[in-house]
This record gives structure tokens, C-alpha cells and sequence, in this order.
């Protein structure tokens, strides 16, 4: 597993509920919907989190019928709590402790971007999903219209040009259409399908949102947390400013990449 794709998901499930886990309720239903899930079916979600995509699976399918993994130790717990019934592993995508052909479908939810292996992982969502099975995936769009990352990224860079490293825009891989498509059709699915999908979340005021940065989850809460008094400070005027918010509630819309195949 890379650091990037763990390190900064050891928080709490209510941590990351603050933070990216607002948009993952919809999104989770936009996948489920591009991947056709419906009765009868027998899915697994890799890289569960707290389980925004599983809690979508168990609505449709039924907690018997879903099945969990992630690496992250807090996040199993979170998922477990939350979804009685469904059975929750500790496992990374490149190494998913089933049988073959053991589901009808395998998805994964922000997830693809961060694995340490994603042609592994890929590889062995499509080993456990049966013949005729849908393998599918969700990615942010972090270089276009995923908002508040976008944002994010934008004043951080504003502020010091060496945060462009860290910028999820340009460091995530998988995170274009393109890339998905091919990456999808290099694993041997069929029918792949890309779309795009844009869900919304709600914040209290500014605070709200700076908060759950400050909580330290995914690239971007760990680069708040690296920063000192005055440069968070900083950052946080900078992005009020760029989101153009302030203490009234609000909303902020989210694009994301969905794509979808079929296993041979
Ligand atoms: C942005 S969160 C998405 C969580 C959840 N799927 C959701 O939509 O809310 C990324 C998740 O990927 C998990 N992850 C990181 N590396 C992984 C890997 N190699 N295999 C599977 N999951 C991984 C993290 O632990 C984290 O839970």
C-alpha cells in the first residue's frame, strides 16, 4: 500500500464524513445506478471507507448480499458499526481475500486514484467478479469540477508554488476520462462505459468546511494539518475567498468520472 493512499485515511469515520464523506451518499447511488445494480446481485465494495457505497449496496441488495474491504483500520470499524450484517475485511484492492467469480458485481468509490498497484487492483476486481459481472469505479474530477478540491489546491498554490506537488489535480493518476477508459479496456472489460456525474453537498457557513479539513483526512486535510498558525490562517482566508462564502450556508457541486465494464 502507498502512503499516499493510506496514511491519510487513518482517521475517524466521522472525520471523513466531514470532509469527502458529505458527497458520498449521492455519488454512491450515481454508481450503483451507471452499474446497474439492482435485486439479486451479490457486490463487493473495495475501499470501503466508512461505507457511503456499501450503505448504497445494502439499500438495494441487502446487507447479506454485500460484501466489504479496506486497509485502513478505522475505517473497517466505522463500516462495520455503521452496517450491521455486512461483512468487512481489511484488504488492500491489489490483494482481495476471495474466491473467483465470487461476485456479480466489484466496485470501487474515490478509490482507484489511490491505490499503490491500480492495474492490480483492477485486476483483481475483475478476478472476483463472475463472467458477464460489472467491474466499475468512481474518481473525482480533481484537474476540473470537483470544487472544493479544486479550490483547495488552487489557493494553496496561490500561497506557496511548491504545494503544486501535492496538487491532486495534476498527481492523481486515473482521474480522466481517457485514462479510466483505457485503463478499463487494457484490463480486458468490455462495453466500457465513462460518464460524468456531478453530485452536491451542504456546509453550515465556511466553518464548517474549514473544520473538516482541519481534521487532518486525504491529501488535502494533511496539508492543512502541515502548516503552521499563520499559514492556516492564510489558507483559510484564501479559499473563503476563492469559494466566495462566508458564514451563511451553502452548497457546492462536485464532478466526478464514472466507468463501468463488463467482465469477459
Ligand atoms: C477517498 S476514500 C473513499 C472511501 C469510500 N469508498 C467513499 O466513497 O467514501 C479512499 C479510500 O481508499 C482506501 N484505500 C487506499 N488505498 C487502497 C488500496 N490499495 N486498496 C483499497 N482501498 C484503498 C482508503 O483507506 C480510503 O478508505
Amino acid at each position: 500500500m502507498s502512503a499516499r493512499g493510506t496514511a491519510t485515511f487513518r482517521a475517524s469515520a466521522q472525520a471523513y464524513d466531514r470532509h469527502i464523506g458529505r458527497y458520498g451518499g449521492p455519488l454512491a447511488r450515481a454508481l450503483c445506478d451507471a452499474a446497474g445494480v439492482g435485486r439479486g446481485q451479490r457486490a463487493l465494495d473495495v475501499g470501503c471507507g466508512p461505507g457511503a457505497l456499501a450503505a448504497e449496496l445494502v439499500a438495494r441488495l441487502g446487507a447479506d448480499a454485500v460484501v466489504a474491504v479496506d486497509p485502513s483500520p478505522p475505517f473497517v470499524d466505522g463500516c462495520r458499526e455503521r452496517l450491521p450484517g455486512v461483512e468487512v475485511q481489511l484488504a488492500p484492492a491489489e490483494g482481495l481475500p476471495f474466491e473467483a467469480a465470487a461476485f456479480d458485481v466489484a466496485l470501487a468509490q474515490l478509490v482507484v486514484n489511490f491505490m499503490t498497484d491500480a492495474r492490480a487492483g483492477l485486476g483483481e476486481m475483475l478476478r472476483v467478479t463472475r463472467p458477464g459481472g460489472v467491474v466499475g469505479a468512481a474518481v473525482w474530477d480533481y484537474a476540473g469540477e470537483m470544487t472544493l478540491l479544486r479550490r483547495f489546491w488552487d489557493a494553496a498554490v496561490a500561497l506557496d508554488p511548491a504545494a503544486a506537488a501535492l496538487d491532486e489535480g495534476t498527481t492523481m493518476a486515473f482521474c480522466s476520462p481517457g485514462e479510466l477508459e483505457d485503463l478499463w479496456s487494457d484490463a480486458g472489460l468490455r462495453e466500457v462505459d465513462v460518464a460524468a456525474t456531478t453530485v452536491r453537498a451542504g456546509y453550515t457557513g465556511f466553518d464548517d468546511l474549514w473544520g473538516a479539513l482541519e481534521a487532518g483526512v486525504g491529501p488535502s486535510g494533511a496539508y492543512v494539518v502541515g502548516l503552521d498558525a499563520d499559514g492556516r490562517a492564510a489558507l483559510a482566508d484564501e479559499l473563503r475567498r476563492r469559494l466566495d462564502v462566508g458564514a451563511a450556508p451553502f452548497e457546492l457541486a462536485a464532478r466526478a468520472w464514472t466507468v463501468t465494464g463488463v467482465r469477459p
